[in-house]
């Protein structure tokens, strides 16, 4: 076939099926553009999921009539300064594509008059047809309405999702916008009521973003998250971290912004993995608001049609920052769990019509008697707590309170000045020996203790193989093992740290641990998963009876332990219910 020329209207056609890939790809630059006019105020409309109606208006700067005519044309754009440099793109929009690209596929109408003038004019394209400015009724800003989306280019109507997930799509990316922008106010409109208003926050992102951020994120969010603040050389990271426990299926959650704009990045979505590494379950993604200010000349924006993407000079610089950024808040909160948690606890507390038979019984003082020999790992404080329940009494200054009562020798009772703390103590210590393990590592090494009598474990040969092969790692890890006939090995010295538990269980799960992978390079890999492994055989199971004084060294012991509000599966450690929330239970407020 002989090569020809494509008319215009195609060309654009083709062009536009890379800026405009859905209906929320034509709210984005809309917004983009309202934005880039100092707009403080933007209005989103849409119907019949986008695709019938969108329309944005804003109150920003407007357009000549002369500059409404060329805003519709390809490669037209007052964003580019005249020096023709792409590397101090200090706007949203730079290429002159969008509105082009929109006019090609839909029927595009815009209004808009010049700050500073009382004419108003319009301009039409249909499916790329141009037709004459006209004059137009409105005394400010721009309206840009958008019918019939891509019915130019039926093909890509054809891919449409459902009207309720081009709906979802759009809302989302007001909401990004929005997060990006909290200084200018946005209503989203769909169907018959606005099902979204976000009035203008005043002040920077830290201080005054909360109310935006619960609107976007849930309450459950704003009462939770962490203010992240770090600099470093002309790179800034600040913003919100959820707690790990707050946790969702997918990353839809974690809003990512650079240099005010929205982005989808590999970069930063691995450094927030990192970053929260273990203390999510596996599988699960944090929810979080991350704003990145970079040098417009240290990242490249121009890499993707749709500008969802960008490229740093520096990427290791920006990984850097975030971590530390992130591990430092999450330090900061250390023992914290989720106020919503204890919420749902609360809720799920029923008020019995009648005295149900006891569940469990306290102990005459509160504590259960018998007292056990105490926990290798656990110290235990002075002072006696028994029986006393007073106000002032030592220990409920404490975040976490004076421990009370044991239950179903599983969960710790504790009480501070105003609230009840139940501690999961399994998942509370597992966390403790977990931080202590690895603190050991990183401080040169985990203390071992020789096994008097050494321990032979049988497992299938595979598995001894495998332990055997990572030995001289596990060494390092405080655990000695060596061969022992085909398919067993033998433990001669185990972490210090975790007693003498059921070793047996912990080298089997150490085994499927190492699984298809190779010996020693695994363990580096999966450091983290072993040591997890370890401190699970070696904390408090449940079921074992616990003194007070065991108890409070656990309390005071997660206090001072970063991390502590989850286990190392993500599940909480403790939840809380405030004395406020009880009294209304028993309706005495
Ligand atoms: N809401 C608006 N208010 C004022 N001017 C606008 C508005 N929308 C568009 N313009 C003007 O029209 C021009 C073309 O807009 P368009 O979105 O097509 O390109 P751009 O924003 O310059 O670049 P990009 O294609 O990257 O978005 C802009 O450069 C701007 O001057
Ligand atoms: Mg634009």
């Amino acid at each position: 076939m002989a090569i020809r020329q494509l008319p215009p209207t195609l060309v654009n056609r083709i062009a536009a099926g890379e800026v405009v890939e859905r209906p929320a790809s034509v709210v984005k630059e809309l917004i983009e553009n309202a934005i880039d006019a100092g707009a403080r105020h933007i209005d989103v409309v849409a119907s019949g999921g986008g695709l019938s109606l969108i329309r944005v208006t804003d109150d920003g700067s407007g357009m000549a009539p002369e500059d409404l005519s060329l805003a519709v044309e390809r490669h037209a754009t007052s964003k580019l300064s005249g020096d023709d440099d792409l590397t101090h793109i200090l706007t949203l929009g730079f290429r002159g594509e969008a509105l082009p690209s929109i006019g090609a596929v839909a029927r595009l109408t815009i209004e808009s008059t010049l700050r500073s003038s009382d004419d108003a004019y319009a301009i039409t394209v249909d499916g790329g047809r141009k037709s004459p400015l006209k004059p137009a009724a409105r005394s400010q800003g721009t309206s840009v309405e958008v019918r019939d989306l891509f019915f130019a280019t039926p093909a890509r109507l054809k891919f449409m999702k459902s009207e309720r997930a081009e709906t979802g799509a759009i809302a989302d990316v007001v909401k990004r916008l929005a997060l990006a922008q909290p200084s200018v106010a946005f209503s989203l409109t769909m169907g018959e009521r606005a099902s979204l208003r976000l009035p203008a926050c005043a002040g920077g992102l830290i201080d005054d973003t909360l109310s935006r951020l619960g609107r976007i994120l849930g309450e459950d969010f704003a009462a939770d998250a962490l203010p992240v603040r770090a600099a470093r050389g002309a790179l800034a990271v600040e913003g919100f971290a959820g707690l790990p426990t707050l946790h969702r299926p997918n990353a839809l959650q974690q809003y990512l912004i650079v240099n005010g704009r929205p982005v989808r990045d590999r970069l930063l979505a691995s450094a927030v993995r990192a970053a929260y590494g273990d203390l999510v379950p596996n599988g699960r993604q944090p929810m979080l608001v991350l704003c990145l200010t970079v040098p417009p000349d240290e990242v490249d924006v121009n890499v993707h049609p749709a500008k969802a993407e960008l490229r740093f000079r520096d990427p290791q610089a920006v990984r850097a920052l975030v971590v530390t950024a992130l591990h430092e808040a999450l330090g900061r909160a250390g023992h914290r769990a989720t106020a919503s948690l204890s919420h749902m606890a609360l809720q799920r507390m029923v008020r019995p019509g009648s005295m149900p038979s006891a569940p469990w019984r306290p102990a005459p003082h509160g504590f259960a008697e018998e007292s056990q020999a105490p926990l290798g790992p656990l110290a235990a404080p002075s002072g006696d707590m028994r029986g006393a329940s007073r106000h002032d009494e030592p220990g409920t200054a404490y975040p976490l309170g004076a421990a009370r009562a044991q239950l179903n020798d599983t969960f710790i009772i504790a009480a501070t000045g105003d609230a009840l703390v139940i501690v999961d103590q399994h998942a509370a210590h597992e966390r403790l020996v977990y931080e202590r393990l690895k603190r050991a590592f990183a401080n040169g090494g985990i203390a071992r203790q020789l096994l008097l009598i050494p321990e032979v474990v049988e497992l299938d040969g595979e598995a001894a193989e495998r332990l055997a092969a990572a030995a001289p790692e596990l060494e390092r890890l405080g655990l000695v093992v060596e061969p022992f006939g085909a398919s067993a090995v033998v433990v001669r010295e185990v972490p210090s740290l975790l007693g003498q538990g059921n070793i047996k269980g912990l080298l089997r799960d150490l085994a499927d641990e190492l699984h298809d992978g190779e010996g020693s390079l695994v363990v580096a890999e999966r450091l983290d998963h072993v040591l997890a492994t370890m401190a699970c055989y070696g904390s408090v199971r449940a079921g074992r009876r616990l003194n007070p004084e065991e108890m409070n060294a656990l309390l005071r012991d997660m206090e001072a332990t970063a991390f502590s509000g989850q286990c190392n599966h993500g599940r909480p450690t403790y939840v809380e219910l405030k004395l406020a929330d009880i009294e209304k239970l028993f309706q005495r407020r």
